[in-house]
């Protein structure tokens, strides 16, 4: 039946495309996506699949049972865009001012709304029951999986497998890497309440820029100092605001940053790391601070197996030629959660235009289109795969 599931997926591209440029045309931001619910509500409606819809927010769970036994494999697809004004030339460019899909969720959608058609027409060969995750709210954290799990859409499932169509990886291509793929990132804002003053007097002063300047130094110190060196981690600060003239000495610095971590026994000596360096500068310069820490998404840990399984059976997937096992990477993605509760695995789908260079979150972000066939066979095959996995 693979090959007829895959032939009905060709036979879809057409509609996948529009799907695809449908929702980029209409991209809605996290928690905001009620649309873009409604539009894949409607479209399980049509296809006589049954779904839920509102869990866990707009997420909606759809799910389709096989004439054939087997086991419950959840894929999921998550649907949010991003606070960015598209520069994309193009007859599908957002139509909402300031909004775009530039993170390829639309395709993500797209491509498993067009399996579930490929898939409805031969459910009485199908082994097992697929359960299609829609999720919106992935670009902003809390994020939305979190409550979709709260809200039971992992109960009586097997394993879970996602994909992210990925601008940076050839088309033709599935990365991934078996254990930590991606890291957990968290943010923190810090002000240090100083005192202004004349640039000229400043010992009356305390320099709310030299004491954020120390800090700012300071914080690299805890990875080439105090986190053990095979350990990976990374720590940016993105944001430095202070001062208003050329002679006044700045009383407040205002200042933000992320934490990026595979292990939460790093990112807890980073934590600590900080403290102490924020408040240990602070105490020097007889200054009061506030750091607040805000966890976000944990890491992707793809499981061994099931990451093995695509490494292996990706490769017959029709399109692509390669599969490759990668070094992790530093973004981060709330699929995490799933992968903390079942097996499974997350891998990137190569979505490269050749010769364009535009990374993910970029104004003039795009994929190959060609990718939404990939992303959608590579799902089917990876639940295939996973029906076929003994123990
Ligand atoms: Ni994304």
């Amino acid at each position: 039946m693979k090959e007829t599931v895959f032939q009905a997926i060709d036979e879809l591209y057409d509609e996948i495309i529009n799907i695809r440029r449908y929702l980029h045309q209409h991209p809605e931001l996290s928690f905001q996506e009620k649309k873009t619910s409604q539009y894949i509500v409607d479209y399980y409606e049509r296809l006589g699949i049954p779904y839920q819809a509102n869990v866990g927010g707009y997420g909606v769970v759809a799910t389709l049972k096989g004439g054939r036994p087997g086991k419950t494999i959840a894929l999921r697809a998550d649907f949010d865009a991003l606070p960015i004004q598209e520069e994309n030339d193009v007859p599908y460019q957002s139509t909402v001012p300031g909004v775009m899909h530039a993170c390829g969720h639309d395709g993500h959608t797209a491509s498993l709304l067009g399996l579930a058609k490929a898939l409805v027409k031969h459910q009485n060969d199908l082994p097992g029951t697929v359960v299609f995750l829609h999720q919106p709210a992935e670009e902003f954290a809390p994020g939305g999986a979190k409550p979709m799990i709260e809200a039971g859409v992992l109960e009586g499932v097997d394993a879970v497998f996602g994909t992210h169509l990925w601008a940076d990886t050839p088309l033709g291509e599935l990365h991934l890497a078996k254990g930590p793929f991606m890291a957990g990132a968290d943010r923190f804002e810090l002000v240090i309440k100083g005192k202004g003053g004349h640039g000229a007097i400043p010992h009356q002063t305390k320099d709310a820029i030299v004491i954020g300047a120390q800090i700012v130094n300071q914080l690299q110190t805890i990875l080439s100092r105090r986190i053990d060196p095979l350990k990976t981690a990374v720590v940016s600060i993105g944001k430095f605001e202070a001062g208003q003239a050329f002679n006044i000495i700045a009383g407040t610095a205002k200042l933000s940053g992320t934490v990026r971590t595979f292990d939460s026994n790093v990112q807890h000596s980073i934590m600590e790391e900080m403290e102490k360096i924020i408040k240990g500068v602070c105490i020097a310069f007889d200054t009061d601070y506030e750091f607040q820490y805000f966890k976000g998404y944990p890491p992707v840990l793809n499981h061994e197996r099931e990451a093995d399984m695509i490494l292996k059976n990706g490769i017959q997937v029709p399109g692509i030629n390669r599969t490759v096992e990668i070094e992790p990477t530093m973004t981060g993605e709330d699929f995490a959660y799933y992968l903390m509760e079942r097996p499974g695995a997350f891998f990137f789908t190569g979505a490269q235009i050749e010769g364009r260079h535009y990374p993910h979150h970029h104004p003039k972000f795009d994929i190959d289109e060609r990718a939404l066939l990939h992303a959608s066979k590579a799902l089917f095959q990876a639940y295939l795969s996973y029906q076929a996995l003994t123990e």
